[in-house]
């Protein structure tokens, strides 16, 4: 018999351990996984944030460690790739399905899983509605893509910077078929962008150096935003931009890049997968569905979820 209830203090060395545990494995499927950890700190964050633990016969069988994020109405919550772990699919049923009781209750109606970009990982979580909404990919080969398209310049940006990233951002919302928004937020002061021209501005990139994440390799940076003039596209433009991105940022301090893309765009995955990306971890995101369909335990493998467990 599992059952759930909040981490206690004498939980943390063993769910640090599993994170360990679950960093590693994640790491050599996926080497850009960065397995290391600040062992202290990951006690320190154990102990400052609430989460569940699920337990049977008094061993830890799995835990779930995320944060509401304001997203407007409804909340969202976020899980990272070290907030969720699950010997077994009786483990995860139940952490799941007391989770989304309390979330639920909380007025939470969204929620996303980091795992590994694994068919297993993915697989696990789709009984309960979740569905992968986000890959995050990894620059895989070791040579960057350097390939210049012809008649195409590439440079840094500088004053022209927040502009040619307007643009870029209409560019990205047009193809997703959604109205460009006319307020563009502005850039974050860490971010450096690129612009290709011919005898205009054809395209634009930009990236940052990602803070010290859990899962990230240290002096990893982040590519935000691509786009290419749509008269001017499968010309070689967007492979330029993101080599001279990546060969300029490497002179910056960068080591490793990764990016995001919605994994039911087919150009951005060709796009990325052309270029070198691999995919590392996978966003899976369900609605919140309320505890009273009893879906959860309609559709929970293995044994049945336990709706056990103490209440919060
Ligand atoms: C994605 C985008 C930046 C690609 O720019 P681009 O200049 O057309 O790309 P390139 O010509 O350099 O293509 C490089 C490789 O990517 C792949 N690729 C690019 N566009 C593709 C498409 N429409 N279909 C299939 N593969 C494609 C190909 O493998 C291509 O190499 P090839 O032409 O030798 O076969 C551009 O389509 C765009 O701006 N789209 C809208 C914004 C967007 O979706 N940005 C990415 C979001 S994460």
């Amino acid at each position: 018999m599992t059952h759930v209830r909040r981490a206690r203090s004498h939980d943390h060395a063993e769910v640090a351990s599993r994170i360990a545990a679950r960093l590693g494995r994640a790491h050599e499927s996926h080497p850009a996984i960065d397995a290391s950890l600040d062992d202290e700190r990951l006690l320190d964050d154990l102990a400052t944030s609430p989460y569940w633990v699920a337990v049977r016969r008094r061993r830890i069988v799995g835990h779930l460690a995320g944060r509401v994020v304001d997203e407007g109405t409804p909340d969202a919550y976020w899980v990272g790739l070290d907030g969720l772990s699950y010997d077994d699919t009786a483990a995860l049923a139940t952490i799941l399905g007391r989770a989304a009781r309390v979330l639920w209750r909380d007025g939470v109606t969204r929620w996303h899983l980091t795992v590994p970009d694994d068919a297993d990982e993915i697989g696990a979580l789709a009984p309960y509605g979740f569905s992968p909404t986000q890959r995050l990919g990894s620059l895989a080969r070791v040579d960057p893509p350097t390939v210049t398209g012809p008649g195409v310049r590439c440079r840094r940006a500088d004053a022209d910077a927040a502009e040619l990233l307007a643009r870029a951002s209409d560019l990205v919302d047009l193809a997703r078929g959604v109205r460009p928004s006319t307020s563009a937020d502005p850039p974050d002061p860490t971010t450096v962008t690129w612009v290709a021209e011919t005898d205009r501005p054809a395209g634009v990139a930009a990236a940052f150096p990602r803070l010290d994440q859990r899962g990230v390799a240290p002096r990893t940076w982040h590519l935000t935003t691509v786009a290419v003039e749509p008269d001017v596209r499968r010309r070689g433009v967007g492979r330029a931009l993101v080599g001279t991105l990546i060969d300029d940022a490497r002179g910056l301090g960068a080591r490793g890049f990764d990016v995001s893309w919605d994994p039911a765009d087919v150009v951005a995955s060709a796009f990325w997968g052309a270029l070198g990306f691999d995919g590392t971890t996978v966003v899976a995101s369900a609605d919140l569905v309320t505890p009273a369909t009893s879906r959860w335990h309609r559709r929970a493998p293995g044994p049945p979820a336990s709706p056990g467990g103490r209440s919060e």
